[in-house]
């Protein structure tokens, strides 16, 4: 807990218990309180700068979830009402739905110690808020196939990964990591791997997903999970819907008196006093971060005293709008070199990544490994989501630009058409509003409004 600090200042944080549990972690210098999830003996704290708001992103991310469940199992209901089923055809949906009404409860099961509901209730949040705490792109589910790479498939992935990192050491180079803080450790299975390595004196995982953090700390504790696996390209009939039994290996455990934690919160926020760690790991994270990379090495360079090791594995595939920051390997490593670190080792590797035994889809991937050494401290520009100045400076004018326009071209029918929906208009009605506002022919508004209206259901 010592280790804990306030997202916004950096200032530790005093807890707020009720009995022997912490409940809150308070900031007595920004007057917010942090809450404190309990999960078997972990006590993991909700650490963002805007608690109340990330907790309202998860929870309509859970709620969507929920939504998105229900939607396949009434999907999976209306197939099997239409006559002429085979017995596979019966056999296959049957096994899907029960299979998705198993997985809403296990997903609901493992997020209750954070409290959230489907009932949908935004606690607290300020509408005035731009950007969100979690970014657009990352849903509850996005990594959930990791998951089951991690704890249940067995398949050599994560020797694959481990080994891939460990080529990044010099012949004869010691192997301590000391205090390990390992960035979007996801459901950490490399984290676990390097924990039971007994190299680190200590572990800390971070991560701002809250299904896989839960996941993480129930494997880490030797608790075993169920939860089922939809395979992107089913095999077979059997494997549209896999029960999987996420375990950790079999481990030789001794009394482990190193501490081991897990804290969530947005890695471009890291909630730690400088020079915490002795190693910071960041296991396929940097090319999905929203913000640049030059502004997010300076936060890794905080996290380390001098001489302290960033190891980094993963993909390098830079997607953002801005095209300064999609970086080539060049200048990845050049940008780190310029911001107070030394690059030891740096290696490509092709590992296998995401091969569920389940599914016709196989991928490799060619991962880039790097250890470096902190040299200097850097200043730290605090790191902001990106907004256009015309929605912070509202007089300014809204460009009209290629993307604005094919969303327009796109999105002005589909709201319109999605408007008209009061659950009595026919597709007819609503081609007649439609054909009316953009002198469309009545054979063409049809036609729009049923292609818009398959294209969401
Ligand atoms: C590609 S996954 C990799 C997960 C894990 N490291 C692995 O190798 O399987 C990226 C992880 O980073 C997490 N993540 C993404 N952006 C984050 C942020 N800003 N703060 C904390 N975690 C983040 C995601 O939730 C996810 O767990």
């Amino acid at each position: 807990m010592e280790l804990w600090a306030c997202p916004v200042c950096l200032a530790p944080l005093d807890g707020l218990a009720s009995g022997s549990i912490t409940e809150y972690l308070n900031c007595a210098g920004c007057a917010v309180r942090y809450p404190v999830c309990t999960v078997g003996d972990q006590s993991i704290p909700w650490l963002f700068t805007d608690p109340g708001g990330a907790a309202a992103d998860w929870q309509m991310r859970y709620q969507g979830f929920v939504l998105q469940n229900q939607t396949q199992r009434q999907r999976l209901q209306a197939a099997l009402c239409e006559t002429g089923l085979t017995v596979l055809n019966r056999e296959r949906l049957e096994r899907q739905l029960h299979a998705r009404e198993v997985q809403s409860q296990q997903i609901t099961e493992l997020l209750l110690p954070l409290g959230f509901s489907s009932e949908f209730e935004v606690p607290g949040v300020d509408l005035n808020r731009l950007g969100g705490s979690v970014d657009k792109n990352q849903g509850l589910l996005s990594y959930h196939n990791n998951v089951f790479r991690d704890w249940a498939w067995n398949n050599g992935e994560n020797e694959a990964q481990y080994a891939a990192l460990e080529a990044t050491y010099l012949p004869g180079e010691p192997r301590e990591l000391g205090r390990l803080l390992v960035l979007g450790a996801g459901a950490g299975r490399l984290a676990f791997d390097l924990h039971q390595s007994h190299r680190s004196t200590a572990t800390t995982l971070l991560d701002y997903n809250p299904l896989l953090l839960m996941v993480a700390s129930h494997l880490f504790s030797g608790t075993d999970i169920d939860l089922y696996e939809f395979p992107v390209a089913p095999l077979t009939s059997r494997s549209h819907a896999v029960l999987q039994r996420c375990q950790r290996p079999t481990v030789e455990q001794p009394e482990d008196t190193r501490s081991l934690g897990f804290v969530f919160a947005d890695a471009t926020k890291a909630p730690f006093a400088a020079a915490s760690f002795d190693t910071v790991l960041t296991p396929w994270l940097l090319d999905i971060l929203p913000c640049g990379l030059a502004d997010f090495v300076p936060q890794i360079n905080r996290l380390l005293p001098v001489g302290g090791i960033w190891q980094n594995t993963g993909s390098l595939v830079f997607a953002h709008a801005n095209q300064r920051w999609c970086y080539s390997e060049e200048e990845t490593l050049e940008l780190i070199e310029q911001q107070g670190f030394e690059i030891i080792r740096a290696e490509r590797r092709i590992i296998p990544y995401l091969q569920s035994p389940h599914s016709a889809h196989r991928r490799t991937e060619s991962v880039l490994s790097f250890r470096a050494r902190k040299t200097v401290e850097q200043p730290v520009r605090p790191i902001t989501a990106y907004i256009p100045d015309w929605a912070l400076q509202l007089e300014l004018p809204v460009p009209s630009t290629s993307p604005i326009a094919m969303a327009a071209a796109h999105h002005l029918l589909i709201a319109q058409v999605l408007a008209a929906i009061d659950g009595q208009r026919s597709v007819d009605e609503i081609g007649q509003l439609i054909a009316r506002k953009y002198e469309l022919s009545k054979e063409s508004a049809e036609f729009a409004v049923r292609q818009i209206l398959l294209a969401v259901e």
